[in-house]
């Protein structure tokens, strides 16, 4: 089904399931444990090895010697893969560095070998005999220092150019009336997903089946083939349940590559877990940004110049994190310009983590509004709103489909009791505690990625679904079956769902926020020549037909389901492709987040009192999951703001702090109160269910408004991520 005009009526607009708060349908499953992960497909796989990875220990140069004749000889031990005998390997589309490293490292914790045994403590063991002998080159490390040497990308993260420029915006800003120009850094982040990167792998001859923990399950065929150097369709996929993602499960990993090599060289399945201290320097994560922004105004608070310009540093070849995105397209202003400009370091590879682009592009743009609203003493949700755009400002033929950011600040000011607020920063004192409140708007793109998906009928009037979407623990299953039993007319115990596997159709995967619209638009592409198969099979005029209860009505007849498949199961495949709506139009969703945070006028600890985030994301799906998936966001633009951050050792080259001991992520006592609101909204350039994604949208902006309401508690603005207390101490007030 191509998807080239603005949605009409059609059967999802009954919302008598779609729409609906049902729970998880995999909710059991997980609670109880018995959703079976990458590692434990036990009936599967018999009598499985156990990898174990040894990672480099030097970030750059390369390997002189390697000796692997005493790990061979130990107990227990099957094989030992290095470089030297891993056979041809090839290099996939997404990963920048090798999987398998050798000669060449190109990073710290580059994987040198895998180690398999009969038990996992017996490969581990003989992993530490491995002898590598290193020639160390030096290398660069500090993506601060090289900042001036970056280069323009071909591509930046999310996509699209790499710069902007419209008007004469070095003039207009020269010449107006007030000037905001100030720097803005986040660090290096880890995505510190509950599930490490784990895979189960089994070879019938040249075929391979691979249990692996991904969120794109053809992008990991696809790259496993070229790795190995196979026919792809010599591999096979299956991903049902994935213990969190967050962008680094996007793409195929050491895990996979490693496990499917072990197996080969042991004879025997091999399942392979990294260890929580390999995954940080094994493999991705977001790259620390510096970010500069201008801003040009007249007095009465009308922007006319804004630049923002993005630098991070990246392997070579490597794409930069940008955090240009939502600036092109938030605030009106004639002249304007965006940069994004990447440095090479050594550092292990930066890819997507948790809305690349938009989530650090906010942290910064959201303080810098907060800053002119105050220089222009306005109100900083009035500020935004005089500052409010319709079309594209880079672009003004294209409007935007839906754009209800204004109408989220004025719902969010009045249930979060924004005119309490005291403009004056450092006002309100509760107890050892001065209490302040922030705000920030939060724009993420609506991405729109083809996506296939096949559909039954068998003889009992059951519904089968098949795609290759994954659940990265964001709902699909539940909202995949809500939009089969709507477009069906069968209650959603009528359906089965199943996932993850790489011999369904082709998806669109979990990325971007773009799943929920794009799975869901497919599977209704599926289900319309369904319908359509079955009222041919009985006779019925599909422009006429009607599904409800169970049963296919016609003007004068109605036929039970299963009647209609008595002579044998009916199965349509088809896939949704997008035409030009999303150049025509600006599509992309929005919130407005509002934060309350108390920060100890003794210690510096800033604690997080409450938040709550209005959304306008298209069709809410499910409200139930898609509440879930914005306070996760929030969460994580929580963590972002007040604890995240990969410490880099900028003599050696690595993440020092690998493990969730030295890597902080917000648990729930920081967390204490959250609320989201949906807005009403269907967008019918999105997709034919009128729906978007909000997953990410739930942690863009979150940073900058826990930053805006540490400001309004204490005077102190902190332009430097995490706000940790040792930012915060020195500036504190005199204690009463
Ligand atoms: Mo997302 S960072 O595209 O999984």
């Amino acid at each position: 089904m191509k998807f080239d005009r603005p949605a009409t009526e059609n059967p999802i607009d009954q919302m008598k399931i779609v729409g609906q708060p049902v729970d998880r349908i995999d909710g059991p499953l997980k609670t109880t444990g018995t959703a079976p992960y990458a590692y434990e497909h036990h009936e599967a796989v018999n009598n499985p090895a156990y990898g174990y990875v040894v990672g480099s220990a030097i970030a750059k140069g390369r390997i002189r010697s390697i000796d692997v004749t005493e790990a061979e000889r130990a107990p227990g031990v099957i094989a030992v893969v290095t470089y030297r005998n891993a056979g041809k390997l090839g290099k996939g589309k997404f990963n920048t560095a090798n999987l398998l490293a050798g000669p060449d490292i190109q990073h710290y914790h580059q994987a040198t070998a895998i180690v398999v045994a009969d038990t996992f403590e017996t490969a581990r063991a003989a992993a530490q005999l491995i002898r590598i002998d290193y020639e160390r080159i030096r290398g660069v490390y500090d993506v601060a220092a090289v900042k001036d040497t970056g280069v323009m990308p071909k591509t930046i993260g999310g996509g699209g150019p790499p710069d902007t420029a419209v008007g004469d915006f070095a003039g207009a800003f020269a010449a107006a009336e007030v000037q905001l120009d100030a720097m803005y850094t986040t660090p290096d982040q880890a995505h510190a997903m509950m599930e490490p990167f784990a895979s189960t792998a089994k070879w019938d001859g040249a075929h391979l089946t691979l249990w692996t923990s991904t969120q794109m399950v053809d992008w990991t065929a696809t790259d496993l083939a070229l790795t190995l150097d196979i026919p792809k369709e010599n591999v096979r996929i299956i991903s049902p349940y994935i213990g969190g993602g967050f962008g680094g499960k996007l793409f195929l990993r050491a895990d996979a590559l490693l496990a499917a090599l072990g197996a080969r060289a042991a004879k025997r399945p091999v399942k392979l877990a990294l260890t929580r201290p390999f995954t940080f320097n094994n493999s991705i994560h977001r790259a620390a940004t510096i970010q500069r922004i201008r801003i040009g105004m007249t007095t009465a608070g009308k922007i006319t110049a804004i630049a923002h310009e993005s630098w991070s540093g990246d392997l070579a070849e490597g794409k930069p994190e940008s955090g240009v995105a939502q600036t092109r397209l938030l605030y009106a202003g004639a002249n304007r310009m965006t940069a994004t400009r990447l440095a090479v370091v050594d550092l292990p590879e930066a890819n997507a983590m948790r809305a690349p682009g938009e989530t650090p592009g906010s942290m910064a743009i959201e303080i810098a509004m907060d800053e002119m609203a105050e220089a222009l003493k306005l109100d900083p949700i009035a500020f935004r709103v005089m500052n409010e755009t319709d079309v594209d400002p880079e672009n003004p033929a294209r409007p935007f489909s839906q754009r209800q950011l204004a109408e989220c600040y004025r719902v969010g000011a009045e249930r979060f009791g924004w005119d309490k607020r005291s403009a004056t920063p450092g006002q309100l004192r509760d107890g050892r505690w001065l209490v302040g409140t922030g705000v920030a708007a939060a724009l993420r793109k609506n991405a729109l990625m083809r996506s296939g998906a096949r559909v039954r009928l068998d003889q009992t009037g059951k519904i089968t679904v098949e795609t290759d979407m994954t659940d990265i623990g964001t709902g699909s299953y539940t909202i995949i079956a809500q939009t089969a039993a709507e477009m069906m007319g069968v209650p959603l115990d009528r359906v089965t769902v199943r996932l993850g596997d790489s011999t369904f159709p082709v998806s669109a995967g979990s990325g971007g926020q773009w799943g929920a619209n794009c799975s869901t638009a497919g599977v209704y592409a599926a289900c319309t020549k369904l319908r359509d198969a079955i009222a041919a099979r009985i006779g019925f005029d599909p422009a006429n037909a009607r599904f409800a209860d169970g049963r296919i009505h016609s003007a004068e007849r109605s036929v039970p389901l299963a009647q209609a498949a008595a002579d044998g199961e009916i199965v349509a495949e088809d896939l949704i492709e997008f035409g030009d709506l999303a150049k025509t139009h600006q599509q992309a969703t929005f919130a407005a987040h509002f934060v309350e945070v108390g920060v100890d006028i003794a210690t510096g600890e800033t604690r997080i009192r409450r938040m709550l985030a209005v959304c306008a994301a298209g069709r809410i799906l499910n409200p139930k999951s898609a509440r879930s998936q914005v306070i996760g966001g929030m969460t994580m633009g929580a963590g972002a703001a007040l604890m995240e951050e990969l410490a880099v050792d900028k003599r050696l080259g690595f993440f020092v702090n690998h493990d969730l001991a030295g890597y902080e992520v917000p648990v729930h006592a920081d967390i204490p109160h959250q609320d989201v609101i949906f807005l009403d909204e269907t967008d019918p350039m999105s997709s034919p269910m009128k729906a978007k994604g909000v997953g990410e949208l739930g942690i863009c902006g979150v940073g900058a408004a826990v930053a805006n309401a540490v400001y309004n508690a204490t005077g102190i603005r902190v332009r430097h991520y995490p706000i940790t207390l040792d930012k915060l101490i020195a500036h504190l007030p005199e204690m009463a």
